[in-house]
């Protein structure tokens, strides 16, 4: 009685890069293997979404860019996208659902997993204003892989990115979403939180293919990536 049976748990394996011709020297073409623990659970956060391992493969594909940058995972989950950016030196926090501290164990088991020791957990709600929001220091790249899933928090979410846009105007939203509905859309959203966004092709970072990192999750789910920054930021650089 009262007894807790322990969630089943799984790890996969996720390789990026490495393809290259038998005569092509390693460097020019290296390889990342990661190790995420899953668990079984229908709970969202529990296991690596399709969008996920697209939004790992623009880390991937960016990381001379994202080396040292400052990077926050929103909604991060088992936090494949965040995992490699630590991997590729970026200085990582990941955060999830501060009511939700399975989700926080699950952040810290990917790290422990990989060997990460300098990645930062903490609880962020989203539309919420806790101390640990207050307390973050600016961030470059914020990653959000299938947050968009619910209209319902779509304001929240982009609140919260508001706020850390606020401490840095530079900073981009990187967030890859699941089409599920054609009626969902973020512009109305974006034009009153003072922001922009623009799509990022797939091909242009060699994830439009069903199989990614050696993972089929992709599969034939329709995936898009998607970069968000203040007006400003997004007038400059175009
Ligand atoms: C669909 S899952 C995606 C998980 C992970 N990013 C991925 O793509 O594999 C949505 C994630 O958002 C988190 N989440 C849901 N509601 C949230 C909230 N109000 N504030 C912060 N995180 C939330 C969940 O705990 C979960 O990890």
């Amino acid at each position: 009685m009262g007894e807790r049976v322990a969630a089943a748990s799984r790890v996969k394996e996720y390789r990026f890069g490495g393809q290259r011709d038998e005569d092509e020297p390693e460097h020019l073409n290296p390889e990342l293997v990661v190790f995420i623990p899953e668990v079984l659970d229908p709970q969202y956060g529990m296991y690596v979404w399709p969008c996920a391992v697209v939004l790992a493969q623009y880390v991937w594909f960016h990381r001379r860019l994202v080396s040292s940058k400052r990077i926050l995972e929103l909604g991060a989950g088992v936090s494949l996208p965040g995992i490699v950016a630590a991997k590729c030196d970026a200085e990582v926090i990941l955060s999830d659902n501060a009511e939700f501290p399975q989700c926080l164990d699950n952040c810290r088991r990917s790290c422990q997993m990989n060997n990460l020791s300098g990645v930062h957990i903490i609880g962020v709600t989203w539309g919420r204003v806790s101390p640990c929001l207050l307390a973050l220091p600016p961030v470059d790249i914020i990653l959000a892989s299938d947050v968009f899933f619910e209209p319902e928090d779509f304001e929240d979410i982009l609140s919260t990115v508001y706020y850390l846009m606020r401490k840095n105007p530079h900073a981009q939203l990187w967030t890859t979403y699941q089409v599920r509905s054609a009626d969902w859309s973020i512009e109305g959203l974006l034009y009153k939180w003072e922001m922009d966004s623009f799509c990022v092709p797939l091909q242009s970072f060699e994830a439009n293919k069903e199989q990614l990192a050696g993972s089929s999750l992709p599969g034939r789910h329709t995936i898009e990536m998607m970069v968000i920054a203040t007006k400003k930021a997004v007038q400059l650089e175009t």
